[in-house]
Formats: structure tokens, C-alpha cells, sequence
């Protein structure tokens, strides 16, 4: 049996991958922050290949414990995959958020990330297995082009790109295949968590009304995109892959999502989103 550590399986995309994994019979570890949240799931989900484990990725402490439970778990078996999946969002334009809000997003979303590798490769496979254990990070169309007011986001998705291609070439040496995974807007709440706050800031500022129309945009794209689900159906697809890829896209709708903003010359998207968010 395979065993995956996924983060951040409380809601959204991590809940949805976490089903599509147990649907098809690995075995999964799923962090949550809250032990509320892993009793709702256990109960919801009813099933010996769910095993839920406490931590926040941005608490050395939680992550080292939740180490300890699965490496007790797991006993002589080796984890098989790691998904980082846990992420935030927090929203605004540039002058009107402070440094600590940039933080925060990296903490999560970029440096979180890099915990969970460092603590959990040592459980990993080993060098000569024919099938490469992996490690699956979530990383965003925003991780290739940049839209107003969510730059917290964009340079943390970024981070997982650039730093997702490197280490790749330096984990080939331990069989260990790093795959970035491209989503699209997906139906989750990840942005309306923080839409209410975020643009108060820049009120009656030059910002307040292309940054109420990103808002809206943004809300729009989240309700109007795929499910959680069919993310965790191509995760199904990356495991099973023989050789997977190092990068996989997948939206609803490709080429607003991705191959006009991605391969359009910069000069030509700064008209349109210029248009776009007045
Ligand atoms: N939704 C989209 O359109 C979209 C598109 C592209 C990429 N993504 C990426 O997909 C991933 C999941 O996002 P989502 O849309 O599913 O959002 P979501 O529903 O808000 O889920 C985020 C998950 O991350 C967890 N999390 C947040 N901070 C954490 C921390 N410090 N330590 C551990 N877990 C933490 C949350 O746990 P709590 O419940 O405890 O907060 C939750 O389980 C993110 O990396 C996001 O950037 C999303």
C-alpha cells in the first residue's frame, strides 16, 4: 500500500485531493491545525486509510511532532508521496499592506513548504526503487504571471516555482521526482477568507476602485471554477504516471488562465489588465 502525507486537508483543494486518494486506496496522512477539523473529517470520511496529524507548517515544533506520529506509523514502510498543498491568500494593493502580511504569505506558502521537505525526505523511498517516491507542490497560474493586487500571493507562488526547478535537479540524485502542480481558479474559499478585510485599506485611495474590481473578478473566478476534486484526480494521475512530468496545468478554462497571460508579450497584458481592473 502507498502512503502520502498531504498538507492542509481541512477544506478545499487538500480536502479534495485527500478523497480522490482514499477513493483509489492509498493511505493518507493529513495534516489539519485544528483537532476539530480531524474529527468532522474522520467522521466524515469513515475509512482505516485516513490517519489525520496536527500541525501547523509554519511551527517547527508541530511539524518535528507530527514527524515522530508518522514515522511511528509508518513503521519500516516509506512514504511514498509528499503533497504540500497548505497555502493562504491575503490580498490588496502593494502600498496598502505592510511587511508583515508578505511574511505571512511566504511563511505558509513558501517556507512552510520547505519544512515539510527537509523533515520528511529522510522517510522517503530509496535511491534504487524502479517507481520514485514524489513530492507534488501546489503552485498556481499566478506562479507565472503576476495580476494586480495579490503580488503577497504571486511572489509566494514564484518562490515554489524557482525553488521547486532546483531542487528537482538536485533530488534526481535520490530518485525523488519534485512536480509542480498549475491550478487554475478552483471553488474553494481561499480568496472570500480574506476578501472582506483586505481592500478596506484603500479606501479613498487611488487603488479602491480597480481594487474593488479585482475583488470582484477574483470572487467570480472562485465560484466559476473547477473542483477540488478533479485536482485530486490529476494528483491520482501524477502518482500513477510512470514518469510524470515536472509540470502540470490544470484549469477550467486554459486560455484565459493560462496561455494568453503566460505567452502574451508583457506590453499587450498590461493593456488588457490596464482595461480590465480601471
Ligand atoms: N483555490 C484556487 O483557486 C487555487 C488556485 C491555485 C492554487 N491554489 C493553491 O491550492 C492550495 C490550497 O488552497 P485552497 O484553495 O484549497 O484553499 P483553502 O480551502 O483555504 O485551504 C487551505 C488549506 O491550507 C491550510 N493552512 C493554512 N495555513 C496553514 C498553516 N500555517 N499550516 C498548515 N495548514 C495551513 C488550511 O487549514 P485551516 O483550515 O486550518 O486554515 C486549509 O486546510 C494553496 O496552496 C493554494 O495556493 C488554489
Amino acid at each position: 500500500m502507498k502512503h502520502i502525507l498531504i498538507t492542509g486537508v481541512s477544506t478545499g483543494i487538500g480536502e479534495g485531493i485527500l478523497l480522490e486518494l482514499i477513493r483509489n486506496g492509498y493511505f493518507v496522512f493529513g495534516t489539519v491545525r485544528n483537532p476539530k477539523d480531524a474529527r468532522r473529517l474522520q467522521k466524515e470520511i469513515n475509512s482505516d486509510l485516513f490517519f489525520p496529524v496536527i500541525a501547523d507548517i509554519t511551527q517547527n515544533k508541530t511539524v518535528q511532532a507530527a514527524y515522530k506520529v508518522i514515522q511511528k506509523k509508518l513503521a519500516s514502510n516509506p512514504l511514498d508521496a509528499v503533497i504540500n498543498n497548505a497555502g493562504i491568500l491575503i490580498g490588496g494593493p502593494f502600498l496598502h499592506l505592510d511587511i508583515e502580511q508578505y511574511r505571512q504569505v511566504m511563511e505558509v506558502n513558501f517556507f512552510g513548504m520547505v519544512n515539510i521537505m527537509k523533515t520528511f525526505i529522510p522517510l522517503m523511498g530509496n535511491v534504487h526503487k524502479k517507481n520514485p517516491a514524489r513530492i507534488i507542490n501546489i503552485s498556481s497560474v499566478l506562479g507565472h504571471y503576476g495580476l494586480p493586487y495579490i503580488s503577497t500571493y504571486t511572489a509566494s507562488k514564484f518562490a515554489v516555482e524557482g525553488f521547486s526547478d532546483s531542487v528537482r535537479r538536485e533530488l534526481e540524485k535520490l530518485n525523488i521526482k519534485i512536480i509542480v502542480l498549475i491550478p487554475g481558479a478552483v471553488k474553494t474559499r481561499i480568496f472570500a477568507k480574506n476578501a472582506t478585510d483586505d481592500y478596506a485599506y484603500a479606501k479613498d485611495s487611488v487603488f479602491e476602485k480597480s481594487g474593488h474590481n479585482m475583488r470582484k473578478q477574483m470572487l467570480r473566478r472562485e465560484e466559476q471554477g473547477i473542483s477540488a476534486q478533479q485536482v485530486g484526480a490529476q494528483v491520482v494521475r501524477i502518482l500513477k504516471s510512470p514518469k510524470p512530468k515536472p509540470r502540470y496545468h490544470i484549469t477550467g478554462s486554459p486560455w484565459i488562465e493560462w496561455y494568453w497571460p503566460k505567452y502574451l508579450p508583457d506590453k499587450y497584458l498590461d493593456f488588457i489588465l490596464g482595461k480590465m481592473y480601471r
